[in-house]
């Protein structure tokens, strides 16, 4: 006999409308599993969703004989901006294949390390403007941080600078935030009221990000270079098993999903800024190391395998912070067999065709992993300490063949960010109440963070 799922009490029809707040759907989830452990369900608007908290079960979750990515609810929503790009694609498509294939070299650890250059010239921008902030005034880090990854995204995947680090912000910023929001928020409303009320909403946005798409196509047809970037693979790449390239349409649809994507790496980072405030041991820490590897040098790729605390820091903003904050998995169908699926063991049992969610927020603090789970200790995330943590708490970037494409991308550039904020600044939180807690869509990141930046004072000025 397997043990029961909990579930919240819920009310008569409506089932568990209010456990969840379709405004902070990721937060609801982070308490419900604070409260209900390793896995709950959820009823709502007649569908049971079934959520795994726990670093065992979603270890068990990610093996790929037996699950799958599940492609449904917002995912299938954000299909009206992307159609079939891989992020959104169905198993059955034989279009992710051919788009992952083409994709994957350009995203390779070799391919990004070529971008190098980029991420510390876009950072650098970023660190002239807070320099010359005026410390007295609160700024909020996550907009300018979405600016630069926005910039980094542009110029190395794409060859173009669009320069709004420090001019206005780029409309595809909110456009993102529009259409993410409401793929998010669709599932939980009425079919009618998503045409009637809010499809304007999610067509302007979609506009707006597919326009910048094809201006990005067109600005090179009519600038050809000899940039062999991801842009030059969508556009000319063919794939080396149907010899298939991508269509007009698809080129659009991958151009607007990597910024989407690469919109996570900036939650992790203004959430970092908050764990360094609250942990001036780190940020020493930090910057002895820092100091040491990199000296007076030029920052260079060859430092990044040698900044193993800033990978500690890095490793444990990911955990704690859960950029990304889960993801869908659903049973593999088997031909005729409709027999429940059983995790633990046999300890629950699940419909065959259940989609379950995995909740970062709790898998990531499983008290039966980490000891002390709410603190930031970088330690624990560096070298063997690290090597030695179960898989199933590893999934920042998600499981398998629908892992995350960008994860090079994201590594090289959130390493690159943090080394260089912690070299230049010094963080205040602008509130010393502020209580952190996040919100989002796709990503979550800290709500309402305001601090001060100050250039870094150097230990030998504090002596003097
Ligand atoms: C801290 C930064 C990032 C995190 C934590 C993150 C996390 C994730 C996760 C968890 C998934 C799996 C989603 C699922 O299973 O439904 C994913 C997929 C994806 N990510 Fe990322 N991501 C990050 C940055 C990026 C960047 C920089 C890019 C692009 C340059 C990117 C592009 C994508 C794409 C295209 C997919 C879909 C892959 C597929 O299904 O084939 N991400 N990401």
């Amino acid at each position: 006999m397997s043990t029961p799922i909990p579930r919240p009490p819920g009310v008569p029809l409506l089932g568990n409308v209010f456990d969840v707040d379709s405004n902070n759907t990721w937060w609801s989830l982070k308490k419900l599993a604070e409260k209900y452990g390793e896995i709950f369900e959820i009823k709502v608007l007649g569908h049971h969703i079934v959520f795994v908290a726990s670093a065992a079960l979603a270890q068990e979750l990610c093996d790929e004989k037996r699950f799958h990515k599940a492609v449904t609810g917002p995912i299938v929503e954000i299909r009206y901006s992307v159609n079939s790009s891989l992020f959104t694609a169905y198993h059955h498509e034989e279009c992710w294949g051919i788009a992952h294939r083409i994709i994957a070299p350009k995203l390779s650890q070799e391919s990004v390390a070529e971008l190098f250059d980029h991420f510390v010239t876009t950072t650098e921008e970023l660190v002239a403007k807070w320099t010359s902030v005026d410390p007295d005034t609160p700024i909020q880090p996550l907009r300018d941080l979405n600016r630069l990854s926005f910039e980094a995204t542009v110029l190395s995947l794409y060859g173009m600078k669009v320069n709004n680090i420090n001019g206005p912000e780029h409309p595809v910023i909110q456009a993102m935030e529009d259409a993410t929001s409401e793929a998010m928020k669709r599932p939980t409303r009425p079919k009618l009221l998503n045409w009637l009320v809010y499809g304007r909403k999610f067509k302007k946005a979609t506009k707006v990000m597919r326009d910048f798409a094809a201006e990005v196509v067109k600005h090179r047809r009519e600038h050809p270079c000899d940039r062999h970037d991801l842009l030059w693979a969508l556009m000319n790449g063919k794939d080396p098993e149907t010899g298939k390239g991508l269509t007009d349409n698809e080129i659009i649809d991958e151009i607007v999903t990597m910024p989407i994507g690469s919109s996570t790496a900036p939650c992790a980072i203004a959430a970092c800024i908050y764990y360094l405030i609250h942990n001036p041991a780190v940020v020493a820490k930090a910057r002895e190391e820092i100091d040491t590897v990199l000296s007076d040098e030029p920052f260079q790729h060859d430092h990044l395998p040698q900044l193993h605390y800033i990978m500690g820091v890095v490793r444990e903003t990911l955990r704690l912070s859960c950029a990304a904050p889960g993801f869908n998995i659903e049973p593999i169908p088997k031909e005729g067999d409709k027999s429940p699926v059983l995790l633990a063991g046999g300890k629950y049992s699940v419909p065959h065709n259940q989609t379950m969610i995995i909740v970062l927020a709790g898998v990531n603090r499983d008290p039966a992993v980490f000891e002390d789970p709410e603190a930031f200790k970088p330690e624990r995330m560096m070298c063997e300490s690290f090597a030695a943590m179960p898989e199933g708490v590893k999934k920042f970037f998600g499981n398998g063949m629908r892992e995350c494409i960008g994860k090079n991308w994201a590594w090289d550039w959130l390493m690159v960010v943090t080394t260089l904020l912690i070299r230049s600044f010094d963080f205040e939180a602008a509130d010393k109440n502020y209580e952190f807690m996040q919100d989002g869509w796709f990503n979550i990141r800290p709500i309402d963070f305001y601090i001060r930046v100050k250039p870094r004072q150097k230990e030998v000025d504090l002596k003097n």
